[in-house]
């Protein structure tokens, strides 16, 4: 019995058809779904190009476990895991520029999102940072996620309702659907059920508007976050703020860096693996890599606050 049950739990691990696989050959990834439609089965023999004439069909890897490798039509071995968050957000179908993960990973920091926390987003763009939140604040908590352009809202909608129908099918339901769209701007809403939210992040053009709109709908003292790609427009951000006297605390201004590392076996020219001198394993070339992430943007903590923001501060 109890080794049916084992069995059964391996099987529900491996790849099937309707899953999401992310595909690596020599740090190039590519995701796709292991399509299941009876109109598209003839695709589950075809499977996903490598490049012109190789691929490797979806029959292979039905059935194998993430962290396995598959053999292409060429021989070549292709490592297959399911894509994380972060893989799918880079690989998902995109049409703004989503918010980078380490922007996203310091962003949700800034704001301390948490368990059961009610959150506003405005420009919900394609998705990625929707994503993220609906994660962090879970089934008790709330996203109000704000987006002006039908297209743009249309996309990011499919793109969240694909991950977590995929997540919903791996863990059996426990992604509950915890977003709320919205397709105009906050200052065209009512405010009415939005009060007292924990935080809010602004990720669009021009935020000074929605800022002065939303401040009231926030908890006194709470974070919010705008995250601007020109420094020209931080000043400008924070000369409005000044300007206007809004009801926030100017925290800081931050540029998240990532430094990529090169940690790979030393080889000669004839790809002969180099040996340390001293133990006769493989030596290594370690350095920061050729490959570096540009910028992206810059992100602006301010606290709601009970009184203006003061010329001087
Ligand atoms: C850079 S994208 C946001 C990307 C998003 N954070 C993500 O991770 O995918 C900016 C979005 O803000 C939307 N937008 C601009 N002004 C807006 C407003 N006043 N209200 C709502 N959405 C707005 C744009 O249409 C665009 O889709």
């Amino acid at each position: 019995m109890l080794r049916l049950s084992l069995i059964r739990r391996h099987l529900s691990d491996c790849f099937r058809p309707g899953d999401l696989v992310l595909l690596e050959d020599k740090g190039q990834k590519r995701m796709t779904t292991l399509v299941q439609s009876s109109a598209a089965r003839e695709r589950l023999e075809i499977g996903v190009h490598l490049s012109s004439n190789d691929f490797v069909s979806f029959s292979t890897i039905v059935g194998l476990e993430p962290g396995s490798f598959a053999r292409s039509k060429r021989g070549k071995l292709i490592f297959l895991q399911r894509p994380s968050l972060e893989e799918y957000v880079l690989h998902m179908a995109r049409g703004p520029t989503p918010m980078y993960p380490k922007d996203a990973a310091a962003c949700l920091t800034m704001m301390d999102v948490g368990n059961g926390h009610r959150v506003l987003e405005c420009g919900t763009g394609s998705g990625a940072l929707t994503l993220f939140l609906s994660r962090l604040v879970g089934p008790a908590g709330c996203v109000f996620s704000f987006e002006e352009r039908e297209d743009h809202l249309a996309r990011a909608m499919k793109n969240v309702d694909r991950w977590i129908d995929l997540q919903n099918r791996l863990h059996s339901g426990s992604w509950k659907r915890n977003v709320t769209f919205y397709s105009h701007s906050p200052s065209e809403s009512n405010r009415s059920h939005m009060d007292r939210l924990d935080s809010a992040v602004l990720d669009l053009q021009e935020p000074s508007f929605v800022l002065r709109t939303i401040i009231p709908w926030l908890k006194v003292g709470s974070p919010v976050v705008v995250y601007l790609p020109n420094i020209t427009q931080v000043v400008q951000m924070w000369n409005t703020v000044l300007k206007e006297g809004l009801a926030v605390r100017k925290m800081r201004t931050v540029e998240v860096m990532h430094r990529l590392w090169s940690v790979d076996v030393a080889r000669r020219h004839n790809r002969e693996v180099v040996s340390s001198d001293l133990d006769s394993q493989p030596a290594y070339i370690a350095r920061p890599s050729h490959h570096q992430q540009p910028h992206t943007g810059f992100l602006l903590l301010m606290r709601t606050s009970n009184k203006a923001h003061a010329k001087t501060e």
